[in-house]
């Protein structure tokens, strides 16, 4: 067995509160694409160009049309992965409290995770910027780009765009989630977008161990964490999950 899926499992089982910080890397099995490196979305667009509050503003039916309505596609067809059911499993085994994730898809709850801060909102909603209405992303119509509600007024999406503040309570419990933890895992994120990048510093700076989970290193690799089991979450995951359940 790798000594660092066996460390991190001995890790997990000593500690009584285990938090997690994840990003798009834990929903690349899922079949959703991850931002930034091989195959990343921002490999092909400028998110300052289509991801940016005031390009939404200025341009609602490009970024709809260019980003949004295939994310719709992808994260509609989106199944949670091992990664995601092993985090459910840690939930239930009574270790993992609370996952924050930068992610959007909702495939954390949908896995059955109770405690989930979705730290960059999430893609399962539309907020009417007008009236304030809400409606499931599922049942707006998208013949029309941008999509409406009845009052006239453009739906969009509850995420939050670069440009746009992480929602102050989602912020503050992220803080209390990570400076209260004995150990958090911190998969597939490539630590470069502030402030989720600053959760895991929270962490270490209160004792907690930072466990990275990634196939690469990251600028928290060495520094921040106190090591990187490298691989693909879902491997990891199970690995880790096999390691406790045979010690
Ligand atoms: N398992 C685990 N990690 C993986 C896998 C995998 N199968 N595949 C890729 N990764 C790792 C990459 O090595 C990288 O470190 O996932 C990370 C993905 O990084 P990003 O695409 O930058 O995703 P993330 O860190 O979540 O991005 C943060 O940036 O544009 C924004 O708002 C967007 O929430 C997002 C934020």
């Amino acid at each position: 067995m790798d000594k660092l899926v066996k460390r991190a499992a001995d890790d997990i089982g000593n500690a009584g509160n285990v938090a997690a910080l994840t990003g798009a890397g834990i929903s690349v099995e899922s079949g959703i694409p991850p931002f930034r490196g091989k195959g990343g979305i921002w490999e092909k667009i400028d998110p300052m160009e289509f991801a940016h509050i005031d390009t939404f503003m200025r341009d609602p039916v490009k970024v709809w049309d260019v980003l949004l309505k295939d994310m719709k596609e992808i994260i509609d067809k989106a199944k949670p992965n091992a990664a995601h059911l092993g985090l459910a499993k840690l939930e239930k085994m009574n270790k993992l409290k609370t996952i924050i994730t930068q992610n959007v898809d909702g495939l954390h709850q949908m896995a059955g995770n109770t405690d989930v801060i979705e730290f960059h909102g999430n893609f399962a909603w539309q907020k009417c910027m007008k009236c304030g209405n809400r409606c499931e992303t599922g049942k707006v119509d998208l013949s029309r780009i941008p999509p409406k509600c009845k009052c006239g007024g453009m739906f969009r999406p509850e995420c939050v765009f670069f440009g746009e503040m992480i929602p102050p309570d989602y912020l503050a419990r992220s803080q209390q989630a990570a400076a209260r933890c004995d150990v958090m895992l911190v998969i597939g994120t490539s630590a470069l977008v502030q402030p989720a990048s600053y959760i895991p510093v929270i962490a270490k700076e209160n004792g907690a161990k930072v466990i990275e989970i990634n196939p690469e290193r990251t600028p928290l690799t060495s520094r921040v964490s106190d090591y990187l089991v490298k691989g693909k979450a879902g491997d990891v995951v199970t690995d880790i999950l096999a390691a406790m359940e045979s010690s």
